[in-house]
């Protein structure tokens, strides 16, 4: 097979989270070649400005169209709340995005109708998740909080032990209290901490991942734009904005494997 099928998944995050969406795209398109850009330059994206955001994300998507991508998927809740719906409008290329298929799922799992969703400032300030959750579910009951301290865990590997679950125990009290059966990652780097938010959460509340539905969304799309590609040499890219060593050394627990070959760039020239 030739042409556009045999392009690659173009994906891209403010750094190393967006690899636990990637991880969940090699698992369930085993053979679809990817490109991937951690802006690690200018990490994190959760506290700065919906603009800034843009414009980030913007100069992120050319890069990867520079680069020939089939598909377009933000691995990234911030930039999916403020940039996808203008780069879908502007791209002639499929532009997916972490929010709806999270939410999706959310609506799909949910028996009390009450739903907490946890993410960066950015993300929830922008009441995305609120409104792509009630776009499925009008009467849900949805209860955002935002959580900026799981991101800085998660990087240092701090993802289990007193601090984690006490700094769990604060941000979710009040979800907790609102009897929510359904907590949506509202972040790409929360899967880490997944863990240990099932334990201060409790057994009767089911974590949603949008990773995973993010990968089926992927996999959908590309079945029904005819862009689905199967073969076995597949090729794996990987850059980044800065410091690729801290990249790899990150890498590995947010994409399950080791990432060799990572090429520092520079965005919007
Ligand atoms: N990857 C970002 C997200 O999913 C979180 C990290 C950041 O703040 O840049 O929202």
């Amino acid at each position: 097979m030739s042409g556009v099928g045999a392009a690659p998944i173009g994906v891209f995050d403010s750094g190393v989270g967006g690899l636990t969406v990637l991880r969940a795209i090699h698992e369930q398109l085993p053979g679809e070649s990817t490109v991937y850009l951690g802006d690690t330059a200018r990490v994190p994206y959760g506290p700065k400005s919906p603009d800034t955001i843009r414009r980030y994300a913007n100069e992120a998507a050319e890069f990867l169209l520079d680069r020939g991508v089939k598909v377009l998927v933000i691995a990234c809740n911030t930039a999916t709340a403020h940039a996808s719906r203008r780069l879908s409008d502007r791209l002639d290329i499929p532009v997916i995005g972490v929010v709806r298929p999270g939410a999706s799922e959310a609506v799909r799992v949910t028996r009390n109708g009450r739903i907490g969703v946890i993410g960066t400032r950015g993300t929830i300030d922008s009441g995305t998740y609120e409104r792509a959750i009630r776009r499925v579910l009008p009467e849900a009951k949805v209860r955002s909080q935002a959580c900026p301290l799981f991101v800085a865990l998660a990087e240092e590997g701090w993802v289990s032990g007193d601090v984690a679950e006490l700094t769990a125990r604060t941000y979710l009290e009040g979800l907790l209290r609102e009897g929510v059966d359904t907590l949506v990652l509202g972040c790409t780097h929360y899967p880490l901490l997944r863990g240990m938010l099932e334990d201060v959460a409790g057994p009767a509340i089911t974590l949603v991942d949008s990773a995973e539905a993010t990968a089926r969304h992927t996999a959908n799309v590309l079945d029904r734009e005819g862009l689905r590609d199967e073969r076995a040499a597949v090729s794996r890219q990987y850059f980044v904005t800065d410091d690729a060593e801290r990249f790899e050394q990150l890498a590995e627990g947010f994409l399950g494997a080791r990432v060799d070959g990572i090429e520092v760039v520079e965005l919007g020239g």
